[in-house]
């Protein structure tokens, strides 16, 4: 028996990466899974990589998309009869344009990383309500505690932070969704990796930096993507079951927020 035998598991962003690595976790746990995914391109891949490991299936999906959110969630229902944890992985990390500092381009990212989990959660949260059993784990980031690094020299305007901005609103919707699901015995619960060494990383961090990060860390040490999946199987099996609102870092000890 698994930790999450039978559970019915949508995992956002799980065509590469993290997702992946937790999509493949689950299914070793027992649970059945949903690849929601923008990419047709990387759910094809990520399905080859998780056939024989147990129950999954891809559901194209756009986290941005209302609608898109809203049909998941029933196709989910559809293929497995219930839904039971939701986990808000999907951002835009590997795309994201980190150059652009335009008001245009934030609300873009906005409607992914932040509001796209708000989206999957409203589309998810009904079904875990009506049953009395619910998980929704969402992803922040360590870039969210990491003020001081913000670049010296002259000021030109005020900067987007993009990437930093949408992953502490992922922590405060955590705290939001947390306060309101819990009588209904849904807990909402925020992994907040460190520098994790994906495809999106080695594209968007500078190789310098790369080698680093692990120094940077209390224990020295540089974080693959299996190494955050048991986190992500704690807040969602029953050992977690009066955990909710809280955030985990899992960085090797780099932010220790109190
Ligand atoms: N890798 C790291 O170092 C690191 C560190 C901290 C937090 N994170 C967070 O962990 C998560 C995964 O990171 P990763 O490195 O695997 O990133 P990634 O960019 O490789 O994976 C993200 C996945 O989300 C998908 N996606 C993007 N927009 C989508 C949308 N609108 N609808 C559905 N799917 C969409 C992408 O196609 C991709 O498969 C992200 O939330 C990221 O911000 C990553």
């Amino acid at each position: 028996m698994g930790r999450l035998q039978d559970k019915v598991a949508v995992i956002t962003g799980a065509g590469q990466g993290i997702g992946l690595a937790y999509a493949e976790r689950f299914l070793a746990e027992g649970a059945k899974v949903v690849v929601a995914e923008i990419s047709e391109e990387r759910a094809a891949s990520a399905m080859k990589q998780l056939d024989g490991l147990g129950d999954a299936t891809f559901v194209r999906t756009d986290i941005s998309d209302e609608q898109s959110a809203n049909d998941c969630a029933a196709a989910t229902i559809d293929r497995f009869g219930t839904l039971d944890i939701l986990v808000n992985n999907a951002a835009l990390y590997y795309d994201i344009e980190n150059e652009r500092n335009d008001y245009a381009y934030l609300q873009k990212v906005f409607s992914v990383n932040l509001h796209g989990a708000w989206l999957m959660s409203r589309a998810c949260a009904p079904t875990m309500v009506e049953k009395g059993w619910g998980r929704i784990i969402n992803q922040s980031s360590d870039a969210a505690y990491l003020y001081n690094l913000a670049p010296m020299g002259t000021f030109h305007e005020v900067g987007a932070f993009t990437y930093s901005q949408t992953k502490w609103g992922v922590i405060g919707l955590t705290k939001f969704l947390a306060s309101q699901l819990g009588q209904y015995n849904v807990t909402v619960n925020c992994i907040a990796p460190g520098v994790t060494m994906t495809e999106a990383t080695k594209k968007i961090v500078p190789e310098e930096f790369i080698g680093m990060i692990p120094m940077m860390s209390a224990m020295k040490q540089s974080l693959e993507p299996e190494d955050l999946a048991g986190t992500a199987v704690f807040f969602a099996s029953d050992d977690a079951k009066l955990v909710t609102g809280q955030v985990l870092c899992v960085d090797g000890g780099s932010c220790m927020p109190a």
